[in-house]
């Protein structure tokens, strides 16, 4: 007994010299001295050899001692935990860490960039809503009812009360949006309108029930097809660079005549041919022409006085083009492998 005391004295000496540096080190302190192995476990089994009379005084003698070991411990513990809080023992020339960051959707950095080069040839953004009816997304866009043209767009109707009631629709496009700002302001007029717009389409890579679109429309006195070009040209070149090659092809939209689609040269093989432009070295880009005058006279603009262009693309397809996406369905999965390739990008 006698010895023991003695030795736990020596202990302490050398429990104060213990080195605990790191968290290494604290942990072999842990294990010799606490652990199931260590030293206080083999002390404490000594008490079956001390005599009845000793066990007590030996008994709190260990307590202490135990104490003493734990404090030591703990105290490094905490201190080697909260240097490693502030960073104490890291190397400063280390690259700082990183940490996450959230990011813009493709959607989003591609209709910023569009919104933002037509913003600088004096366009507004306009919008409206999804749930329209079917006056301004196609009554008023030269598309009455029955007309073949609204097989270009197959729609989601809502459900009507009874037969009486209008009817309505998710937008198909945001010429709808259009047909509000022609209803509520007098030309000139110079407006984008970027949105959600709604088919019914089964989901597939190439086709989805909602996609995302920028329209566009400029009316005022003498406005001619020269401008429309010029307006667009300028946008392609804007967009995807000063090298690109800009073709327009006859086409048909209700609500403008004439009508045109724009090509722009495939930006994936530079016009070699692949299946993004299915080998013609092509890909169209957008939907435009000159506004129908009837569509004008649905909202009281005298054709004679004013006339206007209007354009309309889908943001997809310019994400497909500038950054590889290939698969529609990948917009809105949101899976944070194919998101978080977008951070930083503005
Ligand atoms: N609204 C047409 C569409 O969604 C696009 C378009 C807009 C075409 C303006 C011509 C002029 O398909």
């Amino acid at each position: 007994m006698e010895l023991i005391l003695k030795n736990i004295e020596q202990y302490k000496v050398a429990i104060e010299h213990e080195p605990l540096g790191d968290a290494g080190e604290v942990e072999q302190f842990r294990i010799k001295y606490l652990g199931t192995k260590g030293l206080i476990k083999s002390l404490m089994g000594e008490m079956k050899n001390v005599p009845a009379d000793q066990k007590k005084t030996f008994g709190q003698v260990m307590n202490e001692f135990k104490t003493f070991v734990e404090n030591k411990y703990e105290g490094a513990k905490s201190a080697i935990t909260s240097e490693e809080k502030i960073g104490l023992n890291e190397d400063y020339t280390l690259p700082g860490r990183e940490f996450p960051t959230g990011a813009h959707h493709p959607l989003t950095i591609i209709r910023n960039q569009v919104v933002f080069i037509f913003q600088r040839l004096g366009f507004t953004i306009a919008n409206g809503p999804e749930i329209e009816d079917d006056w301004h997304n196609f009554g008023s866009m030269n598309m009455p009812e029955n007309h073949p043209a609204r097989d270009m767009q197959d729609t989601f109707y809502l459900s009507k009360g009874n037969e009486n009631e209008q009817s309505f629709l998710l937008r198909t496009h945001t010429s709808s949006v259009q047909a509000r700002v022609m209803e509520s302001q007098k030309p000139p007029i110079r407006i984008i309108c970027p949105g959600r717009v709604f088919r019914n389409e089964t989901i597939s890579a190439r086709a989805h029930c909602f996609f995302h679109q920028v329209e566009g429309l400029y009316i005022s006195e003498q406005v001619s097809f020269a401008d429309l070009k010029q307006t667009l040209y300028f946008f392609v070149r804007e967009m995807f660079g000063k090298d690109i090659k800009i073709r327009f092809r006859p086409s048909y939209f209700p609500f403008t005549e004439p009508s045109a689609e724009m090509d722009i040269s495939c930006l994936i093989c530079g016009g070699d041919g692949c299946n993004i432009c299915k080998h013609t070295g092509w890909v169209e880009i957008l939907g435009s022409g000159m506004v129908h005058p009837r569509v004008l006279e649905n909202f009281q603009i005298d054709p004679n006085k004013y006339s206007g262009f209007a354009f309309g693309m889908g943001l997809e397809r310019i994400c497909q083009l500038k950054y590889r996406v290939n698969d529609l369905r990948l917009y809105s999965q949101n899976d944070l492998r194919f998101l978080k390739q977008f951070s930083g990008v503005v």
